[in-house]
């Protein structure tokens, strides 16, 4: 059977470290609150001449050299981003040229955390189809650029980082198994950046208002939707592959709180050793985390061909999703 085969996987991190300890001179807060209501110790954050272009080009690279493909022969390259380098064009594109991925088509995608699971529905969805042999998916975010350091509910929450895989189509029982999508959009106004598009463009009053920044609206709600969609997420992903959470090997979830992911975790009957976490290091680093921990987990010999991966996301949109791999 033709699959989606990740034959590479790349990440890259800024090298500047923000401690709890660090924001706590900001605003009011302590690092004793950070780790005990969310699992994060530290996060990185750009520097100056960083963006989410260079850290996907980062991740990238190392995603091809370890696949051993030359960038001239990726056919999609996809940015998943809610932090894009520049509003037009696409982040991709830049991407595109610093990789001299020239064959390649390039474009982004805007599905807030959930942006990686989409990329590799995307990417699974062309692949299968015929359309493409290899598909380069990269989660890249600059989110301390949209952080309001003013506002401690949110500031401590995010950090910057990008993950990649490349993504090549094989006959065999490796790949993906199943992509399953979701979004409600009537929540869109929980977690958003309303400024600087073309509803509120930007203005004296975006800047003054901090319209650009992400504003996050009952925290604790969030919380609740995220734990009990990803659950009904891998609940269906299970099932659409007649797997039992005991079938999995490891689950890699999007990195939003670790209190979130130990109530899916324990829905789920999955014990903590089975779960990918890097949360405490990079805290949430939106489409980025899911292909970070991946990257981490890889590099670390914890992915073994023949493994089976459930991965989960959620996010702004409101979107979720899973997605089912065998190794
Ligand atoms: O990427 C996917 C989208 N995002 C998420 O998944 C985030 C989901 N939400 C969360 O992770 C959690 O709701 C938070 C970490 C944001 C907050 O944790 P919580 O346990 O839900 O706390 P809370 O919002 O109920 O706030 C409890 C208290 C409040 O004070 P009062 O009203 O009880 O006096 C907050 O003002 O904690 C206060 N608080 C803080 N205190 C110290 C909020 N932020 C901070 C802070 N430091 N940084």
């Amino acid at each position: 059977m033709l699959r989606s085969r990740i034959i590479g996987t790349g990440s890259v991190v800024p090298a500047r470290v923000l401690t709890n300890r660090d924001i706590a001179k900001m605003v009011e807060t302590s690092d004793e609150w950070i780790q005990a209501r969310t699992g994060i110790a530290e996060r990185r954050i750009c520097g100056p001449q960083e963006d989410a272009a260079t850290l996907a080009e980062g991740a990238a690279v190392r995603a091809l050299a370890m696949a051993g493909v030359d960038p001239v022969d990726v056919d999609i390259l996809m940015v998943a981003t809610v932090t894009p380098a520049v509003p037009l064009p696409a982040t991709a594109c830049l991407v595109q040229e610093a990789l001299r991925a020239r064959r390649a088509a390039a474009f982004d995608i805007g599905a807030g955390c959930s942006g990686f699971i989409y990329g590799l529905a995307v990417a699974d969805g062309l692949i299968r189809a015929g359309s493409a042999r290899t598909v380069l998916l990269v989660g890249a975010e600059c989110l301390s650029k949209i952080v309001n350091w003013k506002d401690r509910s949110t500031c401590v929450l995010f950090g910057d980082g990008a993950g990649a895989v490349l993504l090549q189509a094989q006959d065999g029982a490796s790949g993906i198994r199943s992509t399953h999508l979701y979004s409600d959009g009537s929540a869109w106004q929980l977690l958003v950046a309303p400024g600087g598009g073309s509803r509120f463009p930007q203005s004296e009053r975006v800047l003054q208002e901090g319209l650009h920044l992400i504003q996050m609206r009952s925290g604790n709600e969030v919380f609740r939707l995220a734990v009990r969609a990803m659950e009904d997420a891998c609940i269906t992903a299970l099932k659409a592959n007649a797997l039992e959470p005991s079938d999995i090997d490891l689950l890699v979830p999007h990195q939003a709180n670790l209190r979130i992911i130990r109530a899916l975790a324990s829905r789920l009957a999955f014990p903590e050793e089975k779960v990918v976490l890097n949360i405490d290091r990079y805290g949430n680093t939106s489409a980025a985390s899911i292909p970070l921990a991946l990257d981490e987990a890889v590099r670390a010999g914890r992915v073994q061909p023949g493994m089976t991966l459930l991965m989960a996301a959620f996010g702004a949109g409101l979107t979720w999703g899973s997605a089912v791999i065998t190794w």
